[in-house]
């Protein structure tokens, strides 16, 4: 996996996000799926998939805690690109028992159970969700925080053993926005109001202006922490 991986960078470095895109949709015919939290860089790269094979999985993780405002750019999205975002929910039973034995907002009590409620409500629906997908996309920039410095365009996803491609890797917030009022890309009218980085309702605030772009996430940990799970780093963190 490490020398394939080598080699996919290889192939890979100097593309654009676009031909990055291309090359991935092309070379695993079916095998490929964008995870959208339906956040900016998502929204940018449901767009250019959109353009490129519409046929493209697209899913999303549906906590139950998200934002109303989160569902409603779910459903302009699927309107205007006329594609359906398969939506993956947390198991039934998994949820009950987590939260009659620790509480509703259990994740404010400590980070064992902010992980625990993270691996109930995303970890273990993306596993069902990458059941038939060998090419993992995601939103991940370099900007986004300290736990992201290291990533690479493309990866071994250490929790799946499956590749995970980052096309926006090096894309910075203005060239987001660049290309979302370009194209007219519908978006999470949170951004409007402050929320750089959407997650989770409880788990999510606004920050001030020159704040860290993720610190409205899980605010009450240290930097180090905030890492959901879903985006393992290969030290481990
Ligand atoms: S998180 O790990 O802190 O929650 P973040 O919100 O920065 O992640 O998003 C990074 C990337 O992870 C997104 O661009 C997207 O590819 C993926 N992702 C995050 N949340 C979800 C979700 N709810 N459903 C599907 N993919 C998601
Ligand atoms: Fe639970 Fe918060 Fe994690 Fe969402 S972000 S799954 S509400 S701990």
């Amino acid at each position: 996996m490490e020398q394939l991986v080598k080699e996919l960078n290889e192939k890979v470095r100097g593309f654009s996000a676009e031909q990055v895109l291309e090359f991935f949709i092309k070379d695993y015919p079916g095998k490929l799926a964008l995870g959208s939290s339906l956040g900016a860089e998502d929204q940018v790269l449901t767009d250019m998939i959109a353009r490129i094979d519409k046929s493209t999985k697209i899913f999303t993780l549906d906590t139950g805690r998200v934002f109303p405002e989160t569902y409603a750019a779910m459903a302009e999205t699927n309107k205007k690109y006329g594609i359906n975002i398969d939506v993956y929910f947390p198991n039934a039973q998994s949820v009950e028992e987590l939260v009659n034995e620790k509480g509703i907002n259990l994740f404010y009590e400590s980070i064992e159970n902010r992980k625990a409620c993270c691996h109930v409500r995303k970890i273990e629906p993306l596993q069902r969700a990458m059941i038939d997908v060998d090419v993992w996309v995601t939103g991940l920039r370099k900007e986004q925080s300290i736990t992201r410095i290291l990533t690479e365009v493309v990866e071994a996803d250490t929790l799946s053993g499956k590749i995970k491609i980052n096309p926006l890797l090096d894309w910075t917030e203005q060239e987001l926005w660049h290309y979302i009022k370009k194209f007219e890309v519908p978006y999470n009218k949170l951004h409007d109001r402050g929320f750089p980085s959407i997650g989770c309702q409880p788990c999510t605030r606004a920050v001030e202006p020159g704040e860290d772009i993720r610190a409205g996430r899980w605010w009450w940990e240290t930097p180090e922490q905030k890492e959901c799970g879903l985006h393992s780093r290969r030290n481990g963190k």
